[in-house]
């Protein structure tokens, strides 16, 4: 647990740590999102693109795989009102919480690596801050968030979860022309650590069993209704495909999360350099062009 955070525990009694999470906005009650129809509208189409800013972390020995800050933000807008109260199970380094002071929201995100989280609070440290809302990386595993957040208080749950052991080998760059293929993530091993909580060391059956163990808490955080979005991929592996959509989407269901909506981050417009790939014979798109961004809600 970091310092800041110690200091926003009340007291010894109350075991959760004091963040706000109620609305701020004049929004009427049923209402969604702070979005005018307008806005809502062009939300509807289900292929969303971003562009990295600046500010965004591309340098993969900070961290090998960031989201954009302008995702978080589009998934905090339309799910989420000014003020509420947002969580990130796996915040890395910290894109979540970045985006959430950017628009005015709380925000709560848990790493287990504290190079990570020591990342999260450097990003927000450098950040103009003039609001009352709050944004607080903590470094503890995903498993004991509800230690932390009170029930009923979370408006959305948005992240990107490690990738089952699949990471857990040397990168080879397929994906690449042949003179692009040796850059210096060539054989390096692109995994976040070996600890053995962390998801990413997991092979597929323990990793959907461990999502089920995490997320079944995490539901009990939700209001009524809330979003949880969860962005993976899927891969290609030993010339087969895997389904990682399909694992969380089985693994959030059966936990009683209902399915709502699945939207393709399409990231064609951040890819380069893609290299032939199983031509003539073997056809096989390419993961690195699209994600999903799978979206599920806590039934009423
Ligand atoms: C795909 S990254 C998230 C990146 C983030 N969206 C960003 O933009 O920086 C997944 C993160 O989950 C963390 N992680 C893995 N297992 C965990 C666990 N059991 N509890 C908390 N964090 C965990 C890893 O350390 C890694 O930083």
């Amino acid at each position: 647990m970091t310092l800041s955070i110690e200091k926003k525990i009340v007291s010894e009694n109350e075991k959760f740590i004091s963040i706000p999470y109620e609305r701020v906005c004049n929004c009427k009650e049923t209402a969604l999102n702070c979005l005018t129809g307008k806005e809502w509208l062009k939300s509807q189409i289900g292929l969303w693109e971003f562009n990295y800013e600046k500010r965004d972390i591309r340098d993969k020995n900070k961290h090998p795989a960031t989201y954009p800050i302008a995702l978080a933000k589009k998934c905090i807008e339309v799910f989420s009102h000014e003020g509420e109260l947002i969580i990130d199970p796996f915040v890395g380094s910290g894109t979540t919480l970045v985006a959430a002071r950017d628009i005015g929201r709380n925000a709560v995100g848990f790493d287990l690596n504290q190079s990570y989280i020591d990342l999260a609070e450097e990003r927000l440290g450098q950040l103009n801050f003039l609001g009352t809302n709050q944004q607080f990386p903590i470094c503890d595993d995903a498993l004991n968030i509800d230690q932390y957040i009170k029930p009923n208080t979370v408006s959305l749950i948005l992240t990107s979860p490690p990738y089952a052991n699949l990471l857990n080998r040397k990168r080879k760059n397929k994906s690449m022309r042949s003179d692009d293929r040796k850059n210096e993530q060539y054989l390096k091993v692109e995994q976040y650590s070996q600890d053995p909580r962390d998801l990413g060391t997991k092979n597929y059956e323990e990793y959907g069993e461990m999502l089920k163990e995490i997320y079944s808490k995490l539901l009990t955080l939700l209001k009524p209704k809330a979003h949880c979005v969860i962005n993976v991929p899927d891969f290609w592996w030993e010339n087969q495909r895997i389904t990682l959509h399909i694992t969380v989407i089985e693994a959030l269901r059966s936990i009683g999360y209902e399915f709502r909506n699945t939207i393709i981050w399409d990231r064609r417009n951040i890819v380069n350099n893609i290299g032939i790939f199983g031509y003539p014979s073997n056809y096989i798109t390419m993961g690195t062009t699209f994600e999903y961004l799978l979206d599920f809600w806590r039934p009423e």
